[in-house]
C-alpha cells in the first residue's frame, strides 16, 4: 500500500480523544484541538493510529504545483496564471459538419443537430495519432432563456425538438498544427448524440417489464440520452456519458399520483421543468409511466464508429449519475466508482465479473454488462473525520434485497438502486459529484459539493464523513482501498479538504475550512475533479459566486489544483460571470488542458446577443506541462 499519505497540515488525521465529537458539537475546531494537543502527545497519537501509519511518507522534495496562484475574479472572462493562455476551442452552436447553419436563436432542430451542443460538461480527449484526436463532450442541458428568441415564453413541438437536439453528446475530431489543437469541422467521426438517438439497454435489467413502453415492448430499445453530466472513459477506447437529473424532463398533462419509487428519483406530476411532455407523449409519465426508468444510466459510446449504437449499461445502477471513474484493478477486473448527486444519496462501485484483456480489445466490449454493484458505508470513528468503510453488495437475495423488502429480481435492485442502497444501510452523503482516482497511488477522491439538508432532514444526521450541518461549502473525501485493491470490500478514509471561508468564520469554527484552506485559495462547492499524469488533483467549482456574505472573497467559479500529498491547494483559473467550471481533460502529453465553461450569464462567447457555453483550450506560452 502505497502512496496514500498524511496531509502535512495534519488537521484531519491524527487520533483524537474519544470525546472529540462533543468538542465539534461545542464548535471547537479540529484545528484548535490539534494545536492544543500537538505540544503534548500528537506524536504518540499518530504512532498509535494504524490509519495514520499507513499514510506516513517522507515529504516530497519538489513542489508538485509549479505555477503562480491567481487571485479571485469577478470579471467576465477566463483568467489563468502568468505564462499560460486560454482560448476558446469550441462553443455551443459551432458547426460540427460542413454546411451546418451558423448559430442563431432561430435555428431549427436539424440545424442544432449539426452543431456543437449546449451546456458542455464532462469530456474526454481520445488520441488517434500524434496530431489527430477525438474530443467527446457531454451537453448536459439547455436553457430556454438563451435557446429561444422569446426566452421560452411559448413552447411548440418544433421548439421541444430543438431543445432535444441541443442536449446529449458531441463528438468532434481535433487536429494538431502550428496553433496547437483545433476542431476539424470535416472530421468523419464528428457526431451528435441527442435525446432521439437510438440506444440499447444492456445488462441484467434489460428487457425487464419496468423498462417496457408502448413504443418498445422489448424493454431494450431506448431513444436518446439527456442531462449528460460528467463522464468517464475506458482503456478499450470507449466514452462513458452519465445521465444525471433526467427527472426534470418528465411531467404530466394531468395531475397524477406519482409512484413512490419514482418520486425517490424526483419524478413529479405537472411540469418537470422542460415541458417536453406537453408536445411529446414519451415524456408524459401518465401516458408512458416506464419511460423514466430508461434514463438515469451510464451510457457507453464508441466514438470511433459514428454508426455505433450507444449502450445503456444497467449493471452500473440507475441514479443521478455524476461521473464514472474507471480503473483496472490489480486482479484485472474493471472497477468503476460512481456518485449519485443528490442531497443524502450515495457513492457506488461496480466490479466486473470478467477481466480486462489488453491484447484482445473485442473481449472488453461488454465488460460493463456483468459484475457486482456495491454501495459505500463510511463508518464513524467518534468524530475523527477519518475511519474505515465497507462496500455493501447490491445483489438480489443478499443483504435484505429480498421480496419481503420489495425486491423481486436483480432488475429491481438496478432500476431502483437508491432504494436498494437505503435497504442495506449505505451512508447518506453531501451530494456526491465527481470521483477521481490518483494514478500515482490507489487513492480515490470524491467531491461532496454541499448539502443544505445535512443535520436538518431525518436520515441525514451529521456524521464523521459529512461532518457539518447545513454544509454550504462542501468537502472532498478520499479513501484507500484495502491492500490497494479497488475490488476489495473495505477501505480507510479521511477528508482531503473541507472548503470554507476563513474570512467569515473564526479558526475554531469548522466553516472556516480545513487547514489547507486560507484567505487566498478559498472556494465553495467542489464538483469536477480529475488527476493529470503526475498526480495533480484538479478541482472545479459549481458554487455560489455572489462574492458576498458567507461567500465573500470567493469570486466567480474557479478551478484549483491540489497536491494530494501535501494538501496544498492553489487557484489556477477563474471563470466568467454566472458560469460553472465543469469538464476537464488533457492531451496525453499534459501540455494542453481542456476546460468547460458552462452557462456563462453575461457576454462570454457572445453571438447573436447570447452568451454561450464553451470548451477552453489552455496551454503554456513555453509549451510546458500544465501545472508543473
Ligand atoms: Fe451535473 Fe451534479 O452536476
Ligand atoms: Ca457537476
Ligand atoms: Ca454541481
Ligand atoms: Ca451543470
Amino acid at each position: 500500500m502505497s502512496h496514500f499519505e498524511q496531509d502535512k497540515h495534519s488537521n484531519l488525521l491524527p487520533s483524537q480523544p474519544s470525546d472529540f465529537s462533543q468538542i465539534v458539537e461545542k464548535g471547537l475546531s479540529r484545528r484548535r484541538f490539534l494545536q492544543a494537543s500537538a505540544a503534548t502527545s500528537s506524536v504518540a497519537f499518530f504512532a498509535a493510529s494504524p490509519i495514520a501509519n499507513a499514510m506516513a511518507r517522507p515529504p516530497q522534495s519538489q513542489a508538485l504545483l509549479g505555477f503562480e496562484a491567481i487571485p479571485i475574479s469577478t470579471q467576465d472572462t477566463v483568467i489563468v496564471p502568468k505564462g499560460y493562455q486560454a482560448e476558446p476551442l469550441i462553443t455551443w452552436g459551432d458547426a460540427i459538419h460542413p454546411n451546418a447553419a451558423a448559430f442563431s436563436q432561430t435555428n431549427s432542430a436539424v440545424d442544432q443537430e449539426n452543431q456543437f451542443g449546449d451546456n458542455n460538461d464532462g469530456m474526454t480527449f481520445l488520441p488517434l495519432s500524434h496530431n489527430r484526436a477525438v474530443l467527446a463532450v457531454n451537453n448536459e442541458s439547455t436553457d430556454y432563456e438563451t435557446l429561444f428568441e422569446d426566452h421560452g415564453k411559448t413552447l411548440t413541438a418544433e421548439k421541444v425538438r430543438r431543445s432535444q437536439a441541443a442536449v446529449g453528446v458531441s463528438i468532434v475530431e481535433l487536429t494538431k498544427g502550428q496553433q496547437g489543437w483545433k476542431t476539424n469541422v470535416d472530421g468523419r467521426l464528428n457526431r451528435r448524440i441527442t435525446a432521439y438517438t437510438e440506444m440499447q439497454l444492456t445488462g441484467p435489467a434489460a428487457g425487464d417489464d419496468k423498462l417496457k413502453t408502448n413504443a418498445d415492448p422489448t424493454g431494450t430499445k431506448v431513444l436518446g440520452t439527456f442531462n449528460n453530466c460528467a463522464n468517464g472513459s475506458t482503456p478499450w477506447g470507449t466514452y462513458l456519458t452519465c445521465e444525471e437529473n433526467f427527472n426534470g424532463f418528465f411531467g404530466s398533462q394531468n395531475p397524477i399520483d406519482v409512484p413512490i419509487e419514482d418520486a425517490r428519483y424526483g419524478i413529479s406530476s405537472g411540469n418537470g421543468g422542460f415541458n417536453w411532455h406537453q408536445f411529446d407523449e414519451r415524456f408524459d409519465i401518465e401516458k408512458e409511466p416506464n419511460e423514466n426508468h430508461r434514463h438515469g444510466w451510464v451510457v457507453e459510446i464508441d466514438p470511433m464508429n459514428p454508426q455505433s449504437t450507444p449502450k445503456k449499461r444497467t449493471a452500473l445502477g440507475r441514479f443521478k449519475h455524476e461521473n464514472a471513474a474507471l480503473t483496472i484493478d490489480k486482479n484485472g477486473r474493471v472497477v468503476v466508482y460512481l456518485g449519485d448527486d443528490e442531497r443524502g444519496e450515495h457513492i457506488y462501485k461496480f466490479v466486473s465479473k470478467s477481466k480486462y484483456n489488453e491484447h484482445k480489445p473485442e473481449k472488453n466490449r461488454d465488460l460493463l454488462d456483468e459484475g457486482t454493484l456495491y454501495v459505500a458505508k463510511f463508518n464513524a470513528q467518534g468524530g475523527e473525520l477519518q475511519g474505515k468503510g465497507e462496500w455493501i453488495e447490491l445483489t438480489f437475495g443478499k443483504n435484505g434485497l429480498t421480496p419481503q423488502n420489495g425486491f423481486t429480481s436483480q432488475a429491481d435492485v438496478l432500476i431502483f438502486t437508491r432504494q436498494a442502497a437505503t435497504q442495506v444501510g449505505a451512508t447518506t452523503m453531501d451530494r456526491p459529484e465527481w470521483v477521481a482516482i490518483n494514478p500515482k497511488s490507489e487513492q480515490v477522491f470524491c467531491t461532496l459539493t454541499n448539502n443544505k439538508y445535512r443535520g436538518v432532514r431525518e436520515g441525514q444526521e451529521v456524521n464523521d464523513a459529512n461532518p457539518r450541518e447545513n454544509n454550504i461549502y462542501g468537502h472532498i473525501i478520499r479513501w484507500q482501498p484495502k491492500n490497494g485493491k479497488h475490488s476489495s470490500d473495505s477501505f480507510t478514509w479521511d477528508i482531503y479538504v473541507l472548503a470554507g471561508n476563513p474570512e467569515q468564520y473564526a479558526e475554531n469554527d469548522l466553516r472556516s475550512g480545513s487547514d489547507n484552506i486560507n484567505k487566498t485559495n478559498m472556494f465553495n462547492s467542489p464538483d469536477g475533479i480529475g488527476f493529470d499524469n503526475a498526480g495533480r488533483l484538479w478541482i472545479q467549482t459549481d458554487g455560489d459566486y455572489s462574492n458576498t456574505g458567507d461567500f465573500s472573497g470567493m469570486g466567480n467559479n474557479q478551478m484549483l489544483c491540489g497536491d494530494p500529498n501535501s494538501g496544498e491547494i492553489k487557484r489556477f483559473l477563474t471563470g466568467p460571470n454566472g458560469c460553472e467550471i465543469t469538464g476537464l481533460t488533457f492531451s496525453p502529453d499534459n501540455r494542453t488542458l481542456f476546460v468547460g465553461i458552462q452557462h456563462p450569464s453575461d457576454g462570454f462567447s457572445m453571438m447573436d446577443g447570447v452568451p454561450r457555453s464553451t470548451v477552453m483550450k489552455i496551454t503554456r506560452e513555453d509549451g510546458g506541462i500544465i501545472g508543473a
